[in-house]
């Protein structure tokens, strides 16, 4: 899918199959022949035991769990160049054309917006009122798919994430009268229509940043008339501190670690913590290392992400703030499909 020349994708976050495989390629081995044979068998045996159930109309749910954690521990045994060259394999494999049926695998591989993990592609497992349709119109085989795939644990951690963000702005509101809020690459912003706080008028300013138009549009659209303002920015613009946006009492990135590398990661925190008030709260999520849906989702979704463990969100905190003051916890969401990390600034 080419990507669209008007969005102007900074190419510091991953966003795309594209930037996410310049990425690899920076530090990729070759791949190890015998082992590409051998791992090549493995995944057709796999596809072709999905296809099959799928032509003999079995139940869609089982086909897909299995072929999910099959892939799952594919990726796993095999080194990760490897790992790369099956993913076009598994892609052009016959088994694609049911799986397409799915709505949020098609939105994913279609990728309507140019990239991945668009705020469309989330308001999909979301199960947000505006993807009804979208849904509804799919095939039978479609919507059965997606019965699955919509309460994969990943997604019952993504919907999670979304109530915890308003819990987190509500909480704010409750300890800071008129907080201001700062969500960074928000999307749609849809914790905000779960928030207590919005909706009792306690929010001094709710602001979104994104580097998507049309998401921008639809938050200053949904949210009109209340203290949540979009505006259109990128990562690159916080690093480059080229908005004035003034300091917050919560800073917010949910959904936008999981593209960045690490050394963006890092600048990105120190950006962020110079938008947070002193006592003021920076959180970041990220989907963990054992999810055991990313062997489907870099497949036949198309949607690969960088997965950190608690670990790796403590290494980022760590060389970002070494040496200042700020207190920090990394969390696991009720599944540990999703990290937590959760900077408070030292009072000054
Ligand atoms: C997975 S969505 C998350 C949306 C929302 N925060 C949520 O949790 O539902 C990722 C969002 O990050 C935005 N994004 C990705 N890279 C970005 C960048 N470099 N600068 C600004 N926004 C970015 C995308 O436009 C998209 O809206």
């Amino acid at each position: 899918m080419p990507i669209d020349p008007k969005l102007q994708l900074d190419e510091y976050s991953l966003v795309t199959t594209r930037l996410m495989k310049k990425h690899a390629a920076t530090s990729e081995e070759t791949a190890d022949s015998d082992e590409l044979r051998d791992s090549t068998a493995q995944l057709a045996l796999i596809l072709d035991l999905a296809h099959q159930a799928f032509m003999r109309h079995r139940p869609a749910a089982p086909i897909v769990h299995r072929l999910a954690g099959r892939l799952h521990r594919l990726r796993r045994q095999v080194a990760p160049a490897v790992w790369q060259k099956l993913v076009p394999l598994a892609q052009q494999h016959r088994v694609a054309e049911y799986l397409i049926q799915d709505p949020f695998t098609r939105w994913s591989v279609e990728k309507p917006r140019g990239y991945s993990g668009d705020a469309g592609l989330l308001d999909i497992y979301y199960k947000h009122p505006t993807a009804d349709d979208i849904v509804a119109s799919s095939t039978l085989l479609g919507r059965q798919i997606y019965a699955y795939t919509s309460e994969a644990a990943s997604s019952v951690a993504g919907r999670e994430r979304r109530d915890i963000l308003a819990r987190t702005v509500d909480e704010t509101a409750s300890s800071v009268a008129k907080a201001e809020v700062l969500a960074i690459a928000c999307g749609h912003l849809r914790e905000a229509e779960r928030s207590d706080a919005l909706a009792k008028r306690k929010l001094q300013r709710w602001v979104g940043l994104d580097q998507d138009p049309v998401s921008v549009a639809t938050v200053n659209h949904d949210f009109a008339g209340t203290a949540v303002e979009a505006l259109h920015g990128s990562v690159r613009g916080i690093l480059r501190r080229a908005y004035a946006l003034g300091t917050f009492d919560l800073v917010y990135a949910s959904g936008l670690y999981d593209y960045l590398p690490r050394a963006i990661g890092v600048r990105l925190l120190q950006r962020a913590m110079e938008l947070v008030k002193p006592g003021g709260e920076f959180l970041f999520a990220n989907f963990s290392d054992e999810i055991t849906t990313d062997g489907y989702m870099e497949t036949f979704m198309d949607w690969p992400l960088i997965l950190r463990s608690a670990d790796d969100m403590s290494d980022i905190i760590n060389a970002a703030l070494g040496g200042s003051s700020f207190e920090a916890k990394v969390y696991y969401g009720s599944n540990r499909n999703i990290v937590y990390g959760k900077i408070r600034k030292g009072d000054l």
